[in-house]
């Protein structure tokens, strides 16, 4: 009997081992390319599960991708956590990063600390993301590594301080700006991150700073040369309205097919083709006539 390629991919993902610090820095290593996508909830995380990505993020982009905020600046800690608790139902194998969201953990090594271990207590997370390369940033990566917590850095285009960064703009373009990208990767090297991800830089700044990042590098809207690459599950299915970034590249079409979805059904409950007898429940003749004479 042959087997439907979903049951060889399911069957494949019961027999994958769940993937870890040391095999993330293998795969660098062996220059096997790392897969991450965000996830935001069961449905995704399952995807990303029967898919076999190596690492997912509960990314801050849910705060616009599924909470309708305009930015990722207004999204709560608490928020975040409910959709990360989600996730880790969902989740077996990939390796789970919790975005800290913006004031969440500037204020102080304490606050980070605190906040980070919400992420890994309350929710499953294996490890927490932050954003930028600064002094604060690399001090605050720090104090989380030193409380037991793996780091992943973010530098380039880091959405939570855009407005600072000019806008949602591609960053590194000149020497200057390439160069101030390099110092915030090599300093969240130097605090320990265990991996970073650069964010819309020119390809060849990318290229260049590779070979000074010993630690796995994600890239997105980054170029080729990264150890893996990471999209926004919205962005890669097309589950939203408009194109999105340059970098984004669509694999899907799924808000299109989920309006063509509800409208076929309001089409059908308009029409009265839903539900059909098929879609009811029966009841015995006799029970029926015995109900009927209860309610006269
Ligand atoms: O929040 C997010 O989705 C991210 C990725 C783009 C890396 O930070």
């Amino acid at each position: 009997m042959s087997s439907h390629p979903s049951q060889i991919a399911a069957g494949a993902a019961r027999d994958r081992l769940p993937v870890t610090l040391p095999r993330l820095a293998e795969m660098k290593r062996l220059g096997e390319p790392i897969v991450m996508v965000t996830a935001y909830d069961f449905p995704s995380a399952r995807a990303a599960e029967e898919a076999g990505v190596d690492m997912v993020l509960i990314g801050d982009s849910g705060a616009m991708t599924v909470l309708g905020y305009p930015s990722t600046v207004p999204v709560e800690l608490d928020e975040l956590l409910v959709l990360a608790r989600a996730v880790r139902r969902g989740l077996r194998t990939p390796f789970l990063v919790g975005d800290m969201p913006f004031g969440s953990y500037e204020v102080s090594d304490e606050q980070a600390i605190t906040n980070a271990m919400r992420f890994v207590k309350e929710a499953g997370c294996d490890a927490i993301k932050l954003e930028g390369g600064g002094p604060a940033s690399c001090a605050r990566a720090r104090a989380i590594i030193g409380a037991g917590i793996p780091v992943m850095g973010h530098v380039g285009l880091t959405p939570q301080t855009a407005t600072a960064l000019g806008g949602y703009r591609a960053q590194g373009r000149t020497a200057a700006a390439a160069t101030r990208v390099a110092a915030g990767a090599l300093a969240l090297q130097e605090a320990g991150c265990f991996s970073i991800v650069f964010e819309a830089i020119p390809s060849d700044v990318a290229e260049l700073l590779m070979r000074r990042i010993d630690v796995p590098v994600i890239g997105i809207g980054a170029g080729p040369a990264t150890d893996g690459q990471v999209l926004v599950f919205h962005d890669l299915l097309g589950i939203r309205e408009g194109l999105g970034a340059r970098f984004v590249k669509r694999y899907a079409n799924l808000q299109d097919e989920m309006v063509a979805g509800v409208s076929a059904f309001a089409g059908d409950v308009r029409s009265r083709d839903y539900p059909a007898p098929e879609h009811g429940y029966s009841i015995e003749a006799q029970e029926l006539s015995s109900f009927r004479e209860r309610l006269t």
